[in-house]
């Protein structure tokens, strides 16, 4: 098969949830033709980057420049791609859409270990407590592609991991 034919798989949840964790074990045990792209590392690299929420200690991106610059290489297909948020992406980059999800304890004491100011803790834990990104998934792709899938523990992510690579599995045989 080559590589136009593989599907690109977004990796979404909040910040902290488990999304790199996930995706740097996948593009290891997924054979080399996924390549994966976090999207905040490239709006930093690439200064895709308009300005900067001073209250909530992050970046606002230049969406326009980013997808103009991640439009053709979504077409060549093949990329697990990572980022907190899924609404702005065009829907027919994407043949599956995995949501990661944690316990909001969990959640709360990674990104306080993150050292992230207490709004952005919890405005990240709230987000998560009302699944924002996984209802925010529902509503910009088809609900048959969006899969909830856990980041809380090291089983959780072989379970997920193990998932992901059966969809691709399955998707290889179509
Ligand atoms: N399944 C897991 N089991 C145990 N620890 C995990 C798991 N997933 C992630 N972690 C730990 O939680 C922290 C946050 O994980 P990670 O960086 O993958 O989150 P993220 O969703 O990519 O966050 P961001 O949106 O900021 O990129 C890291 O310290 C990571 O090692
Ligand atoms: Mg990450």
């Amino acid at each position: 098969m080559t590589k136009t034919n593989l599907p690109n798989i977004l990796i979404t949840g909040t910040p902290g949830a488990g999304k790199s964790k996930l995706c740097e074990k996948l593009s290891k045990t997924l054979d080399g033709d996924y390549k994966y792209l976090d999207v905040s590392k490239i709006a930093k690299q690439k200064d895709f980057v308009e300005e900067f929420d001073e209250e909530l200690q992050c970046p606002i991106l230049d969406e326009d420049k980013l997808l103009d610059y991640l439009e053709p290489i979504m077409e060549s297909g093949g990329n697990i791609l990572e980022y907190h948020g899924c609404d702005f992406f065009p829907e027919r980059w994407f043949q599956s859409v995995f949501v990661v999800r944690c316990n909001n304890t969990i959640l709360f004491d990674r990104l306080k270990e993150r050292n992230y100011n207490d709004k952005k803790v919890a405005s990240n834990v709230e987000c998560e407590i009302f699944g924002t990104i996984y209802e925010e998934a529902l509503e910009a792709y088809n609900e048959d592609i969006v899969t909830e899938v856990k980041g809380e523990s090291l089983k959780d992510l072989e379970e997920s991991c193990k998932k992901i690579k059966n969809w691709v599995r399955a998707w290889n045989r179509k």
